[in-house]
């Protein structure tokens, strides 16, 4: 019997349609478009003025059962990557399954923070290789407006809301996800963390008062650690699947800095034009970026395409996986 993979056979995404650019943001915290653009090649981001994390997922899972033909009754599972779910419970995936009428499906979120698509995409692609399921639809999205501080300039400016969604089926031709390496370190949550909101600290007067419920990131910190992990881990995967820097298409990854970004693809000896960069428009959607790349470039993209999916987050989580793309558009 032949092996099977877990296919991307098709990929949507959804951002909302208000754009903030550096300029509007120079108007409320004391920054400017020139150093948001040098130190991390944003220009604007998306805000979503009104609804949640599930309304932008159901953007992205209509367009993606409408392209991929796909009844939602017959979708499987729903995993859901995000750090900004609608509540604490019950979950996102469960409200969008309900939303976009997949009733047949179970699903769960799963919260890695920025590496939280591979993280999910990874675990998707299990139910395919068993033979168990058919149809997996993997979704990152986060409306991290919902938790960012206006009144600190070095977060608010970094991050956007948006999200995609990915459809997993089952391929027997040798195409799909091939390979992962996922890798976390607790250690790391002190540095980029949303303090209050959970069993901790959960919600009193002093832990708004005391804004903890915004995302705190010592920049810095987060990005030596970015800058290395995500470059090594993207080596380690060429490395163990053989792979040159010739036999690369396309990188996919997270786009939380172009300085990151070119970090890792010159680790990995691949030029620019082989990168995929949307961070200049969405700036870091969290969850959302990986999935909105590969929306983005999808009428780029060949069957049989050898792409790296690279990503570094809170936690500390990072990871990699390594696909064959598995259809022309
Ligand atoms: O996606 C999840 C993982 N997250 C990441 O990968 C993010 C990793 N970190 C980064 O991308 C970068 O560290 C940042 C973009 C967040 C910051 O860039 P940086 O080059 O590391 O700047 P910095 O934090 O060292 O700050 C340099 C200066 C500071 O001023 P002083 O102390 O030198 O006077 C900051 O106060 O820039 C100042 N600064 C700003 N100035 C204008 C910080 N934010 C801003 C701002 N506008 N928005």
């Amino acid at each position: 019997m032949k092996k099977i993979h877990a296919a991307i056979t098709g990929v949507s995404g959804f951002v909302p349609e208000h754009v903030l650019s550096n300029e509007d943001l120079a108007k409320i915290v004391d920054t400017s478009d020139e150093w948001i653009t040098t130190r991390t090649g944003i220009k604007e981001r998306r805000i979503m003025r009104e609804g949640a994390s599930s309304d932008i997922a159901l953007h992205a899972v209509q367009g993606l059962l409408k392209k991929t033909n796909t009844d939602p009754l017959d979708v499987d599972l729903v995993i859901l990557a995000t750090v900004t779910p609608d509540f604490p419970f019950p979950s996102t995936s469960n409200v969008l399954c309900d939303k976009a009428g997949m009733t047949n499906a179970w699903g769960f979120d799963l919260n890695a923070a920025c590496s939280g698509f591979i993280y999910a995409l990874s675990t998707g692609a299990q139910f395919i290789e068993t033979g168990r399921y058919k149809k997996v639809v993997v979704v990152g999205v986060d409306k991290m407006t919902s938790i960012l501080d206006y009144q600190d300039r070095t977060t608010c400016v970094i991050f956007g809301d948006g999200g995609g969604a990915v459809l997993l089926e089952p391929n027997e031709e040798g195409l799909g996800i091939h390979d992962f390496i996922l890798r976390s370190d607790g250690a790391g949550r002190h540095y980029l963390v949303q303090p209050a909101g959970g069993s901790l600290n959960p919600a009193s007067v002093e832990t708004v008062e005391n804004r903890m419920h915004y995302v705190k990131q010592e920049g810095k910190h987060v990005f030596k650690f970015a800058v290395t992990n995500m470059a090594e881990v993207s080596a380690e995967i060429m490395e163990k699947n053989q792979l040159t820097s010739d036999d690369i298409a396309w990188l996919v990854p997270h786009q939380a800095n172009l300085r990151i970004i070119d970090a890792t693809a010159d680790r990995m000896g691949i030029t620019k034009d082989k990168v995929m960069i949307n961070i200049q428009k969405y700036g870091n959607t969290t969850a959302g970026t990986l999935p909105l790349c590969l929306w983005d470039y999808e009428s780029q993209l060949k069957k049989g395409d050898n792409i790296i999916l690279s990503a570094f987050g809170g936690g500390f989580t990072w990871g990699a996986v390594y696909l064959k793309w598995a259809y022309n558009s």
